[in-house]
């Protein structure tokens, strides 16, 4: 007995010892590395950068560590963006809009009812095509690892909308990028690059009649209190991703040459994570949006079909360079 219970007394020592080297990798990563994303804590996309950053501790054996600033709190897009380029934040997820300056190409992926519905949208991104754009993007200094679902974004105004011509003249805010402002001035509108956190104050103060996004983002930023009107005319898809910053690939590379490996399988699973999230999140705005009293508008195909007509220049001015990379996307 005494026999048994010296030995019980080595295991559980041993055991501590263990628990202790656990703890102690787990409070001491070799890396902390700095996530950014300018949603709010409790969106898809954040929950999604949390749960990231917790399978790439638990792979890494707590090696790696990553720390998420919601809200925006390290800057808008378009400051993040710059921040990645020259290492002052490690990963962040972005929303294509902003990117179109850098990447212009990336403009094909959401040019106005170029997917007919969502599982269009990720037969595209989930195959050679998508890839294909994730790896491009180490040529502007940038790492892409996987697709984020923002579903599909809408008119949202201050005053009724039931046709396009009642939105002739009115100023309409978009992402900052020039594509966004040339897509949208094709519904003859006036365009005000405008970032996502002053949306809310543009529209307090007048600036602006309205904007468009997705049901999720009009809801929790609050712009449905002061731009009721809701015009769910679907105009794109603009697809989402996690990048990370050369300088972080480095640090992680010289850390250990495996690790790249698993945050590419890490964001993976959190993209497949989000995803799922979306779509609750839509219907969940969607119902709320609607106890608050919003308008949420179905224009009538006919309807759609002329805002379909009045962006296609944006095909025009595409299909010069990207003609068969359009078509391929159409028909897949
Ligand atoms: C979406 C997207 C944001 C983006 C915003 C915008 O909400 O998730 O990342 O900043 O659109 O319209 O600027």
């Amino acid at each position: 007995m005494r026999h048994v219970i010296s030995c019980m007394c080595i295991l559980t020592i041993l055991l501590c010892g263990c628990a202790k080297k656990d703890a102690k990798e787990n409070t001491h990563p070799s890396l902390i590395l700095r996530y950014a994303d300018n949603q709010p804590p409790e969106y898809p996309t954040t929950k999604a950068a949390y749960r990231f950053a917790q399978l790439v501790q638990e792979r890494t054996g707590g090696k790696v560590a990553i720390k998420i600033y919601a809200d925006g709190e390290l800057g808008g897009e378009k400051d993040v963006l710059e921040q990645i380029q020259f290492g002052g934040v490690d990963f962040s997820r972005f929303s294509l809009g902003t990117l179109t300056d850098l990447a212009p190409s990336l403009g094909v992926l959401q040019l106005p009812y170029l997917y007919d519905d969502d599982q269009h949208m990720w037969r595209v991104l989930d195959g050679p095509i998508g890839d294909q754009f994730l790896c491009g993007m180490t040529e502007d200094g940038i790492i892409g690892l996987a697709w984020f679902d923002a579903g599909v974004r809408s008119l949202y105004t201050t005053f009724p909308v039931r046709h396009l011509e009642d939105l002739a003249g009115k100023r309409i805010r978009v992402q900052e990028s020039s594509m966004m402002s040339r897509t949208i001035s094709c519904l003859q509108v006036v365009t005000e690059q405008i970032p996502y956190s002053l949306v809310y104050s543009a529209l307090q103060q007048g600036k602006i009649d309205g904007a468009e996004n997705n049901l999720p983002s009009y809801y929790s930023k609050g712009h449905y209190a002061l731009a009721p009107y809701f015009f769910n005319d679907e105009h794109f898809r603009v697809p989402e991703i996690i990048m990370m910053s050369i300088h972080a690939k480095e640090k992680i590379d010289a850390l250990d040459p495996s690790f790249g490996d698993i945050i590419r399988q890490c964001a993976k699973e959190s993209a497949l994570y989000e995803r799922e999230l979306w779509k609750e999140e839509v219907e969940k705005a969607k119902s709320a949006l609607l106890s608050k009293g919003c308008v949420i508008t179905e224009p009538s195909p006919e309807e759609k079909a002329k805002f379909k007509t009045a962006m296609a220049p944006m095909y025009k001015e595409y299909a010069t360079t990207y003609g068969e990379l359009i078509l391929h996307i159409q028909t897949q």
